[in-house]
């Protein structure tokens, strides 16, 4: 760490490195779990084959255990895995996938102690044209959001830019989830600031070399009203309409963007937005 600014976690170049050697953990875990779902396919065998990939990886899980600190029962998994109306911290189980359901998958790795923290959304067979929207506009706030993310910049620019890309959307009116943020992200899977989905832009902390971020727009085909179920994590729409999820850890250094949760780093997503990739050199 380099400093802190108002409870802000700077991190070193080298720290950052560690970050994306976490980060590929997940963008990992992702690639393989959007090719395991099928219908037929149980959440909990996803969670299990999530479990083989940070094995494989020698990385732990930012998941596992969680919330015990803070009077929840301590996560039972290594992902969340929210299904259609669940929108995030759907525990993983015996349930069994059937075709054209919308699944989110939330996964964090841990390495040399250092998290990195994604979600995507995949169908299970085939999904409906709504569906496949849903995920598509879900996944386009991210990147309108990662996108407005720039040195010398507020974080809570990230959050105006998600905001309004998804009131731009004029085909359908989506919900944006309140309740749920992005945060701040390093040596803990959260730590301040919060990045919401909506709000003005120059608000916040400013953005400066060594800030990391999870940025994570959750969706709703309906009412954005949230409810938590019995088991006191899974998060469910209360009207009970479709929800998707999409994450990405990033960090802007001197050369611009770089989506430590992205299999290239964000190169190609970044260059058809016409916006700077800057990777730190190894
Ligand atoms: N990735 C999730 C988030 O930042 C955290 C999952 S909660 C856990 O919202 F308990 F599963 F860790
Ligand atoms: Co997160």
């Amino acid at each position: 760490m380099i400093g802190r600014r108002r409870g802000v976690e700077l991190k070193t170049a080298d720290q950052m490195r560690q970050m994306r050697r976490a980060g590929l953990v997940v963008a990992q875990a992702h690639a393989e779990l959007a090719e395991a779902a099928a219908p037929g396919v149980t959440t909990g065998e996803l969670d299990q084959l999530a479990r083989e990939v940070l094995a494989r990886n020698g990385a732990s899980s930012s998941f596992l255990g969680y919330g015990a600190g803070f009077g929840l029962p301590p996560y039972p998994a290594v992902a969340c895995i929210s299904v259609n109306e669940e929108i995030v911290h759907g525990i993983p189980g015996e349930r069994v996938l059937a075709d054209g359901d919308l699944v989110s998958f939330d996964f964090g790795a841990i390495i040399g102690g250092w998290h990195g923290d994604g979600a995507v959304t995949f169908p299970a067979g085939e999904w409906t044209p709504e569906r496949r929207r849903l995920s598509d506009v879900t996944r386009d706030a991210l990147w309108a959001g990662i996108g407005a993310a720039r040195l010398g910049g507020r974080v809570s620019d990230i959050s105006h830019a998600v905001e309004e890309f998804i009131e731009s959307c004029d085909d359908h009116e989506f919900g944006i989830v309140e309740e749920y943020t992005g945060h701040g992200i390093g040596s803990a899977m959260h730590q301040p600031p919060d990045v919401p989905n909506y709000g003005r832009p120059g608000r916040g902390p400013k953005i400066v070399e060594g800030l990391c971020l999870a940025v994570e727009p959750m969706i709703t085909w309906g009412s954005a009203e949230t409810a938590t179920l019995d088991d006191e994590w899974t998060v469910v729409t209360r009207d009970s309409s479709d929800a998707a999820h999409w994450e990405h850890t990033i960090t802007v250094t001197k050369r611009g963007l770089w989506v430590l949760t992205a299999l290239d780093g964000g190169e190609e997503a970044l260059g058809r937005l016409g916006l700077p990739f800057g990777p730190l050199a190894d």
